[in-house]
Parts: structure tokens; sequence; C-alpha cells
């Protein structure tokens, strides 16, 4: 069960038992984004969003880069070129399908496989978990070239990191390591390249044993809570839950129930219960 998109094009998607690995594929230009990579991965999202063969999204790039940010010739001097029309076209276009992908409907885990500079954080930030090659490095170089993380990516390092480190990293645009940045908390986990694609099939596999009306519920939950209150989370929570309840069919939390209850065939502290 495994299939291939053209190989010529700005992405790639490769279906294998449960899992999209979609690629960024520009490796000759480490996979920078350039306004026609940016409006094609809205392409991309909705393909693999409707493809029942994918459960699970990896984002990752070809090539020895993840991706090195933004393309500055031609998303910054072309496009500024032709005016600020185009600018503001090329950042719907970017920040869209980050947006997109921020909430797609199946969980999505960026495998870091190399350079992530600057405007790559927001797909990185975008995906529910992420995973980094120790030999990965990672870095806001935007000051290097003169201009402020923009893009989200200083929104980004707020939200993940401590305000001394972030700061360290915006203004001094130092590299870090794949475990650096486990240690900062901008992934998951760091491992060796040449097993990161394990490491990450294992926890696609860990998804795809999951409810997945429960997974689409529980990864919003977490990313809408982030901005509200105690008390309007706390309601909120109950509401998502019970729209949850709506759209499983298949009645899973009551089946949970019935199998560790009744049957007494699994521990939900330990496993998932059968689907
Ligand atoms: N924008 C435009 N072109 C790029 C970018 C980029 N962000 N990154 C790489 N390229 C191009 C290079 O110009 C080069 O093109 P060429 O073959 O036509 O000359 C090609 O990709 C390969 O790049 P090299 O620099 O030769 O590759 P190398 O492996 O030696 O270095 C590295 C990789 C470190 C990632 C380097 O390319 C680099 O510093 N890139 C820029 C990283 C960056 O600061 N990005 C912007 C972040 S800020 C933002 O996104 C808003």
């Amino acid at each position: 069960q495994q299939t291939t998109s053209a190989s010529d094009d700005v992405y790639k998607i490769e279906y294998d038992n449960g899992v999209a690995w979609l690629s960024l594929n520009r490796p000759d230009k480490r996979n920078c984004m350039n306004p026609t990579l940016n409006a094609r991965m809205h392409d991309a999202l909705d393909e693999v969003e409707a493809d029942d063969r994918c459960g699970v999204v990896v984002l990752t790039g070809e090539g020895s880069a993840f991706s090195a940010g933004m393309d500055l010739k031609e998303y910054f001097r072309e496009t500024e070129a032709k005016g600020p029309l185009a600018v503001r076209r090329a950042q719907r276009d970017s920040y869209g399908w980050w947006r997109r992908l921020r909430w797609l409907e199946k969980p999505t885990i960026a495998m870091v496989n190399g350079w992530c500079f600057g405007g790559a954080f927001a797909p990185l930030y975008a995906c529910d978990l992420a995973v980094a090659a120790d030999e990965a490095q990672f870095g806001l170089s935007e000051i290097n070239w003169g201009i402020l993380p923009g893009g989200g990516a200083t929104k980004i390092v707020e939200q993940l990191m401590t305000q001394r480190q972030a700061m360290y990293y915006i203004l001094t645009g130092e590299m870090m390591g794949g475990k650096k940045a486990a240690e900062l908390g901008l992934v998951n986990e760091s491992v060796p390249l040449a097993e990161l694609k394990t490491r990450v099939r294992q926890i696609a596999d860990v998804l795809l044993e999951k409810n997945p009306v429960t997974v689409k519920a529980a990864k919003d939950a977490f990313k809408r809570v982030i901005d509200m209150t105690y008390d309007n989370a706390e309601d909120y929570l109950v509401v998502r839950q019970e729209a949850a309840n709506f759209l499983d069919k298949t009645e899973g939390r009551k089946e949970g129930i019935r199998q560790f209850i009744d049957e007494k065939s699994y521990k939900p502290g330990l496993s998932s219960y059968r689907r």
C-alpha cells in the first residue's frame, strides 16, 4: 500500500500503512518556501486530509534540510518588487497553509531531518508533535540578515521556550542542534538521524491505534485552551467532549468502558481499547 506523487512537484506524498509522509521537495534550494510551494501546500493538505490511506501526517523535507525558511529571493525580494498586494498575497498563502496544518483533521508530526531556519519554525510549530534528528540545526537566522522573526516565529518561541531562552535565540541567531531543541521544548525529542524515521513511525503507530475523532478533539482542545481562562476552558472542554460524542458514530467511549468493565479485555491505564 505505497504510492508516491510526482517527484518533480514542490511536495511529495508517500502513503504507507496509515501514514502520509509529506515532504517539502525543493532539496536543491534546501526546501526554502517560495510562493509556489506555499500555494501548492494547500493542495497537499487537502489531499492528505481527504485520503483514507492517511491517518497520521508526517511533515519532513527532502535532502539535507527540513526547510531553510522563507525563500529570500522569491518570497521576499521578487515578491516585494511586485508591490504590497503581492506581498499580502504571499503572506496569505504561507500563513494560510501553516494555519490549516495547525488545525488539520488528522494528527501531525514534524520530522526535522536537517536545517530548520526562520519561517520553518511555523510549520514545525503547526504540527502536533515534533521529532528531530540530533544532527538537525535550528536557528532564528532573521537577525543575521536584518529582520525580526516574523510569520509567527517570535510568537512560537514565546510559546514554547522560556523568555530568557527565546530572547537569546531571537537576538543572537545562534543555531542549536536537535538535542538542545528538545531540551528547550521546540521538539518533543531528538534521536540520531539514522533512527529518525523508525522513531517517528513508532509514534505514528501509537496514534493510529486511537479513536480518530477523539484524537482530533483532544488536539484541538489543547490548542484552544492555551488562550482561555480556567473557567472558560473547563466549560469548553465539556462542550467539546459532547460534540465529539455526537461526531463519533462508533460510540467509542461506550465501547472503551464496555471492554474494560464487562469484557475485562484490556486496562485503559495500560493500553487503548480494541477498535
Ligand atoms: N532562500 C533562498 N535561497 C535559499 C535559501 C533561502 N532561505 N536557503 C538556501 N537557498 C539556496 C541557495 O541560495 C543555493 O542556491 P543556488 O544553488 O542557486 O546557489 C541553494 O539553496 C543551496 O544552498 P547552499 O547555501 O549552497 O547550501 P548549504 O547546504 O551550503 O547551506 C544553509 C544550507 C545553511 C541552509 C544555507 O543555504 C542558508 O543559510 N540558507 C538560508 C537560511 C535562512 O537564514 N533562511 C531564512 C530564515 S528567515 C525567514 O525565513 C523569514
